[in-house]
């Protein structure tokens, strides 16, 4: 497998992202999730949300709390992994995904190692932050113990922390997440150039022509989530981004590989 780039080379189209595995067709962010976006052809890359639990190991789990998507209660943060694996994260999703279990990272990664480029969105909680370089150094040492860095992008809605973590680890690959209530008005060029990124992600209803001009304008890869319709996709794709993260990613493979403006990328710009 070839180390991670930000842009898909010149002529070839935007890469498909499994948006918390396929979350479609799986319960989000479980080895079931992962498994199925790993032996669907044509998937680039795992999205995957992190965290830790009390014991400070990387989990993956999208939601602070654990009763969204999980049998347990409460702040994922306040449970041991053993605790926490414990819980039945699948039966929310349907009842023949009862026996899942909230996967660390280094599970994770064992199973997708070689397989698909990783997108490790590290959750950061506004209310209890950890202090900073915690969560960066767990995440980023659990990736470098297990020889996958060439192969992992690292993004975030908290910026602040992959400006850390790119001082940090100067080598990595990171990506900046948009949040329009906080970064409402800012070029996207200035929100990765604070945090040296070299991509930038944003929700399909938050991208706007000038915020793509500028993007494309300062070399930045531009990806959106989460595109689950065909004529979403087509619609996006048209536009010249570089990544497109989905749900039911198994769907729309064909349509991101057809549509118009698919072909038109350069990577001449990329950081
Ligand atoms: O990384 C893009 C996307 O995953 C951010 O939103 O809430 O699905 O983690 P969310
Ligand atoms: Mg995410």
């Amino acid at each position: 497998m070839q180390p991670f780039h930000p842009k898909p080379p010149a002529g070839r189209p935007p890469y498909v992202i499994a948006h918390r595995g396929l979350s479609g067709k799986a319960p989000e962010n479980t080895p079931a999730a992962f498994s199925a976006a790993c032996s669907t052809p044509g998937i680039d890359m795992i999205e995957l949300d992190v965290r830790l639990s009390r014991d400070g190991e990387v989990i993956a789990l999208h939601d602070r709390t654990l009763q969204r998507t999980t049998t347990g209660n409460g702040r994922a943060r306040s449970y041991t992994t053993a605790e926490l694996k414990q819980l039945d994260a699948g039966s929310w999703f349907d009842p023949a995904f009862a026996s899942e279990r909230i996967p660390t990272l280094r599970e994770v990664i064992a199973f997708v190692r070689g397989k698909r480029w990783l997108n490790i969105e590290i959750k950061s909680d506004f209310w209890f932050r950890e202090r900073p370089g915690v969560l960066e150094r767990a995440v980023v040492e659990t990736v470098k113990d297990c020889g996958c860095e060439d192969y992992v992008l690292y993004s975030s809605f908290d910026h602040r922390l992959i400006a850390n973590l790119k001082r940090m680890y100067p080598h990595t690959q990171v990506g900046v997440i948009y949040n329009i209530w906080h970064d409402f008005g800012r070029l996207p060029s200035k929100l990765a150039a604070r945090a040296h990124a070299s991509v930038f992600v944003c929700a399909k209803f938050e991208l706007t022509r000038s915020m793509l001009r500028d993007a494309q304008r300062a070399g930045l890869a531009v990806y959106v989530y989460t595109l689950n319709s065909r004529q979403d996709v087509r619609k996006t794709v048209a536009l010249g981004i570089h990544g497109v993260l989905s749900d039911v990613a198994d769907e729309i493979i064909g349509v991101v590989q057809s549509s118009p403006g698919a072909a038109s990328h350069s990577n001449k710009n990329s950081a």
